[in-house]
């Protein structure tokens, strides 16, 4: 099977009620193009052409870093002419080309195989994925003869009442011969209820020309689903939810509850990890075996070691905890924050571009920024980095077996050397030598109180 694959993708949506693309809106964190992509890519298609129009360029600087030709069609006058307009992207070499819809994203590898075999084993010059529905409305009806031979594809808006009975339906998907599919399109005419160049009329035109066509029908409508409202777009996502789930379970991952874990595909979770509710995991990010995720924590791009335990309402973006960490309740990690093996981070602490080292606790009320934490550090409860001047901004190193007392403000830059000791309360605005304690406050007084 060497196909080529032609996704038709530049209608507007109008039913989406969107200032943005159709193809451009999310299912399960991935832009709905990405779903025909990602088949064509796993089918092995030689080549892969989007035909897009509506926000082409939008389309094009979403997908810029992957390998798709882009097919533009300036004017949406139909399925036909949408795959006219990707024809000068193919050569000799693009034999059988796959017809897809970028808005299709629950069709499966295996359904295309079972396509290919109808057009290889018929000698067809056509195949057309089918189904049978409970109500066929708005779709193409696939017409057949007495003798079960496929004739024509006739559009819901053209259907006389006897054509509308028909519960076989056109699916919008096709594995077509290149050179069939060039001398056909060139015959395509939009006489026709919508004025529109119907790619569906190359099965008439087949027939007429005595060549087979074929279809493969499938019972599960889900997998054709199309994406045409934001009620579709909810259906994807929760489908898409559940596949990559199940994976997870199947694989050793326990989702206490599935319905509200939502979890991109390619997140890698190693068995024994235990997800609680309302957690939110995308981008490439990995997690280690026996690691808790706990309820309403949100993970984009991170790293997370083993038997990590991360406790509710914690953000952690772009970082990586490695094994043993503790993490939360109400934790924030930005960007390139590491927390090393066994290090714990408390409530309402916010760590930016920071190493945290390994047994070090961070556990209260406190920002850590553009610094260096030591091994077994300990920081009090509400000691801020002053990490930006209002210009620029500054490192802090606090070396190993530190110990900074609440409420201490470090302004950078600056060094606190091994085994140091901060006093509560102070404002460290100079390096402080190892093994020393540092007092930075005005002295308590007590006055008398007048008795009036
Ligand atoms: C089409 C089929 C219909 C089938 C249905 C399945 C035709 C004439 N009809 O109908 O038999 O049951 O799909 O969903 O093909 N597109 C373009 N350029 C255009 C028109 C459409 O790129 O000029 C793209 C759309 O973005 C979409 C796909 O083609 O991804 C299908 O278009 P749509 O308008 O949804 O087709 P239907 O009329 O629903
Ligand atoms: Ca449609």
């Amino acid at each position: 099977m060497n196909l080529t694959c032609v996704i038709l993708a530049a209608g507007k949506g109008t039913r989406m009620k969107s200032d943005k693309a159709k193809v451009l809106h999310d299912v399960l964190f991935k832009p709905l193009l990405q779903y025909p992509v990602k088949l064509a890519t796993e089918l092995g298609c030689q080549k892969i052409i989007a035909v897009i129009g509506h926000q082409e360029n939008k389309v094009r600087n979403r997908f810029s870093n992957q390998n798709i030709i882009f097919a533009s069609q300036k004017e949406q006058l139909g399925t036909g002419h949408a795959v006219q307009c990707a024809l000068d992207s193919l050569d000799e070499n693009d034999e059988h080309i796959l017809i897809t819809c970028g808005d299709v994203p629950l069709l499966e590898m295996n359904t295309i195989h079972r396509l290919y075999d109808a057009y290889s084993d018929n000698n067809a010059v056509a195949s057309v994925l089918t189904a049978t529905v409970d109500d066929p409305t708005n779709y193409g009806r696939i017409v057949k003869d007495e003798g079960g031979n496929f004739l024509r594809i006739v559009e819901q808006k053209d259907a006389d009442s006897a054509t509308k009975m028909i519960a076989e339906i056109n699916a919008g998907t096709y594995i077509v011969r290149r050179d069939f599919l060039e001398s056909a399109l060139d015959r395509v005419k939009n006489e026709n209820a919508q004025g529109e160049y119907y790619l569906t009329d190359i099965i008439s035109i087949a027939v007429a020309d005595g060549e087979k066509v074929a279809t493969h029908c499938i019972d599960d409508f889900s997998q054709i689903m199309g994406v045409n409202t934001r009620q579709h777009l909810a259906d994807a996502n929760k489908a898409k939810q559940h596949e990559v789930n199940k994976r997870l379970m199947l694989s050793g991952v326990t989702i206490v509850d599935p319905d509200t874990a939502y979890i991109e595909d390619g997140v890698i979770i190693e068995h024994d990890v235990t997800i609680y509710p309302d957690v939110t995991i995308t981008g490439t990010t990995s997690i280690g075996s026996a690691t808790t995720i706990h309820n309403g924590c949100i993970i984009r791009d991170s790293e997370i070691g083993p038997e990590v335990n991360m406790q509710p309402y914690c953000l952690v973006e772009k970082s990586a905890i490695e094994g043993s960490s503790v993490i939360g309740p109400f934790a924030r990690l930005r960007p390139e924050a590491v927390l090393k093996k066994g290090a714990k981070v408390g409530n309402f602490v916010e760590i930016k571009k920071s190493v945290i080292g390994a047994g070090a606790k961070v556990n209260h009320l406190t920002y850590i920024g553009d610094a260096t934490i030591g091994n077994e550090v300990n920081i009090g409860a509400g000691t801020i980095t002053c990490n930006y001047d209002g210009i620029a901004k500054h490192k802090t190193v606090i070396e190993d077996y530190s110990f900074i007392g609440s409420n201490t403000a470090i302004v950078a830059p600056v060094t606190i050397k091994r085994g140091a000791i901060i006093g509560a309360g102070a404002v460290i605005t100079k390096d402080v030598p190892e093994g020393t304690v540092a007092v930075e406050r005005s002295t308590q007084r007590h006055y008398k109180r007048k008795n009036d």
